[in-house]
C-alpha cells in the first residue's frame, strides 16, 4: 500500500483503487485491509500488486486490470475489446424486468451486448425469455459468450456477430433493449480518463452521438411485434432527441427514467398494437 501511494498518490480516489487492486488480488476485504494495515502479503501476490499499481498508474481502468467488473448480481470478465460496466445500465435493466412477465416466453433481443451484462442478466432474472444478443465487435461477442458460461451454463442465449438489428426478421421480438455508443466523436472526455482505454466503437457515434440509435430505432420498429417495447440507454442530454426519434417511427407511451443521479438516463416506448 505505500508503494502504491507512492505511485498513485493519496487522494481519496487513488485510495479506492488501492483498496479495489488489493482486494482483487489478495482476496482481502477492504475491512480486512484497514483492520490489518501492517499485513504482509505473500510475495508473488506482492508482485502482482506492484505491477497492478504500476497499470493503474498508468491510467488503465482497475477493471481491465482485474479482467472483471460486479454488474446487476454477478461478475463479469471485461478485456479492452469490452466497454465497462457501467451501475447506470441497472436502471435499463430494471425497466426491461418489470416489463417482462416471469412465467411467458418473450422474445428479446440486447444490441450491442458489449460483455453480455443486460442479456445473461435477463436470461438469469427472467429464465423463460428466449434472448438473443448482438454485436458488431468478434472480442466483445466472444467475452459475453464466457460470461453467459461462466454465469448460466445451462441456459443458452443466441449470439450474433452483425451490426444491430441487421439479420432479425420482420415482427420476431417482443422486446429490443440495447446501450448503444452515445458520445459525440470529438467529446473530449473519449480522449481523457479511463474512456480513453475503452474501444472507441463502444462510446462514440457520429457527430451528435445519436448515429446510432438513428439506425437501432429505425430498425426496431421493424423487428418489433406490434404491442413490443423498446428500451434504451443515453447521455444524461440526450432524452428528448432520443424520445423524438421514438415518435418519428411511430413509438408511443414514450418515457424517460431518471438515473442514481436524478439524470434522465434511458428512454422507451412501445409498438403500437394492430
Ligand atoms: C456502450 S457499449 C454497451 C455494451 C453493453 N451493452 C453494456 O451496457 O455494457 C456499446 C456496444 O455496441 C457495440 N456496437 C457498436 N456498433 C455496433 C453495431 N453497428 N452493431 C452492433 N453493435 C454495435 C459495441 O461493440 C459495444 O459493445
Amino acid at each position: 500500500m505505500r508503494e502504491g501511494r507512492a505511485l498513485l498518490g493519496t487522494n481519496a480516489d487513488a485510495q479506492i483503487d488501492l483498496r479495489a487492486l488489493t482486494e482483487g488480488i489478495t482476496g482481502l476485504d477492504r475491512a480486512r485491509q484497514l483492520m490489518a494495515p501492517e499485513q504482509l502479503v505473500p510475495e508473488p501476490f506482492a508482485q502482482q500488486l506492484r505491477h497492478a499499481f504500476e497499470q493503474r498508474a498508468q491510467g488503465v481502468p482497475v477493471a481491465y486490470i482485474l479482467g472483471r467488473r460486479g454488474f446487476w448480481r454477478h461478475e463479469f470478465q471485461v478485456t479492452p475489446d469490452t466497454l465497462i460496466p457501467r451501475p447506470e445500465t441497472e436502471i435499463l435493466l430494471e425497466w426491461a424486468l418489470e416489463l417482462i412477465p416471469e412465467d411467458q416466453p418473450l422474445t428479446i433481443a440486447d444490441l450491442g451486448t458489449g460483455s453480455g451484462i443486460l442479456s445473461v442478466c435477463m436470461a438469469a432474472e427472467r429464465p423463460c425469455a428466449i434472448l438473443l444478443a448482438t454485436d458488431i465487435s468478434p472480442g466483445a461477442l466472444a467475452v459475453a459468450r464466457r460470461n453467459q458460461k461462466a454465469i448460466l451454463p445451462t441456459q443458452s442465449i443466441l449470439w450474433i456477430l452483425g451490426s444491430w438489428a441487421d439479420s432479425l426478421a420482420d415482427e420476431s421480438l417482443d422486446m429490443v433493449v440495447s446501450n448503444p455508443p452515445y458520445i459525440p466523436q470529438d467529446d473530449p472526455h473519449l480522449f481523457a480518463g479511463d474512456l480513453r482505454f475503452e474501444p472507441q466503437s463502444a462510446l462514440a457515434a457520429g457527430r451528435d452521438g445519436l448515429d446510432d440509435y438513428r439506425i437501432l430505432i429505425h430498425q426496431a420498429a421493424r423487428v418489433l411485434r406490434p404491442s413490443g417495447w423498446l428500451l434504451v440507454e443515453h447521455g444524461h442530454d440526450q432524452a428528448q432527441a432520443v424520445q423524438a426519434l421514438m415518435h418519428q417511427e411511430g413509438f408511443t407511451r414514450l418515457d424517460t427514467r431518471m438515473d442514481f443521479a436524478h439524470l434522465p438516463r434511458a428512454s422507451g416506448g412501445q409498438k403500437p398494437s394492430l
